[in-house]
């Protein structure tokens, strides 16, 4: 039987009509509305088109989104005196960095400048550590958004195998550490893990996230298996994720498509945090 497909367009569009409730509720109390701005370095195309996705989500949900649009070519430390302005400005109550910044900046070095409390992304190193110690934190949103998904399919994922494909900070990290808190027993596989396949025929949930077109094929899923795939792979216009769709789906139990899947919970986790930031300010 083919596996059902997990609708993330219509999951996250549930998550941020919710948002938009909590958003209005902090404006009514606050007296302002939520804010968040965006810093989008350079030119780069994917990263533009993200930016104005996220920018667009902000408006639906009633946030106010502030986009900081500077040349390839801005010194760093002009950068970070933006992300110190921003971190003192009351009615800015989150932040965010469009990765990947242009080579002459240090990228972990920039990220640090952001203020913990506004950092909806979740990449600052105390966000990080408290995601790995089990503290209240703002967790990175893609991973947030994968256990949305695996929560919605109903299967529970205390006692599973999970599998994470990939060990970013962006993802497959933070991932990890998300399946962790949930109970799960988790293995990190990456690009120089022996035998592959026979790591992910184990996984009862398989999240994989390596930026390789339909790189996890049908024989490396066990069958019934929950599968994740964040893979976001344009070929010649045409977008692909890091999992062969009709294989796997031939074999688990559910699958997100790409596009339609993890992406639009990307946004909507954004979302969530910079409305819950603001709630923590308050
Ligand atoms: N570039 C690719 N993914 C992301 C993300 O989740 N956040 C930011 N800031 N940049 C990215």
């Amino acid at each position: 039987m083919k596996a059902t497909t997990i609708d993330g367009k219509a999951i996250a569009a549930k998550v941020r009509a919710e948002l938009k409730e909590r958003a209005a509720t902090f404006a009514a109390t606050a007296g302002r509305k939520v804010g968040l701005a965006v810093i989008l370095v350079g030119e780069n195309p994917a990263s533009k088109i993200y930016v104005r996705n996220k920018v667009t989500a902000c408006e639906e949900a009633g946030i106010v989104s502030s986009a900081y649009h500077l040349p390839a070519d801005t010194p760093e430390c002009k950068v970070t005196e933006l992300i110190e302005q921003l971190n003192a400005d009351k009615h800015t109550d989150g932040i965010l960095v469009q990765l990947p910044l242009p080579e002459h900046m240090d990228e972990k070095r920039v990220l640090s400048h952001i203020s913990p409390r506004k950092d909806v992304d979740g990449f600052h190193a105390v966000n990080a550590g408290n995601l790995l110690l089990g503290n209240g934190c703002l967790a990175a949103c893609t991973p947030q958004g994968c256990i949305e998904l695996i929560k919605s399919t109903g299967v529970r994922i205390a006692g599973k195998h999970a599998v994470v494909v990939g060990r970013s900070n962006i993802v497959g990290k933070p991932m990890a550490m998300l399946l962790l808190q949930n109970d799960a027993t988790v293995t990190v596989a990456h690009s120089k893990t022996a035998d592959l396949k026979s790591i992910t025929r184990q996984a009862d949930i398989l999240v994989v996230a390596v930026g390789k077109k339909e790189f996890i094929t049908g024989d490396m899923i066990k069958p019934d298996a929950v599968v994740i795939d964040v893979g976001m792979n344009r070929v010649d216009g045409k977008l692909y994720g890091d999992v062969a769709f009709e294989q796997a789906a031939d074999i688990a139990s559910f699958i997100t498509p790409v596009p339609g899947g993890v992406g639009p919970m990307t946004i909507a986790m954004l979302l969530s945090n910079t409305v819950t930031a603001a709630e923590q300010h308050a």
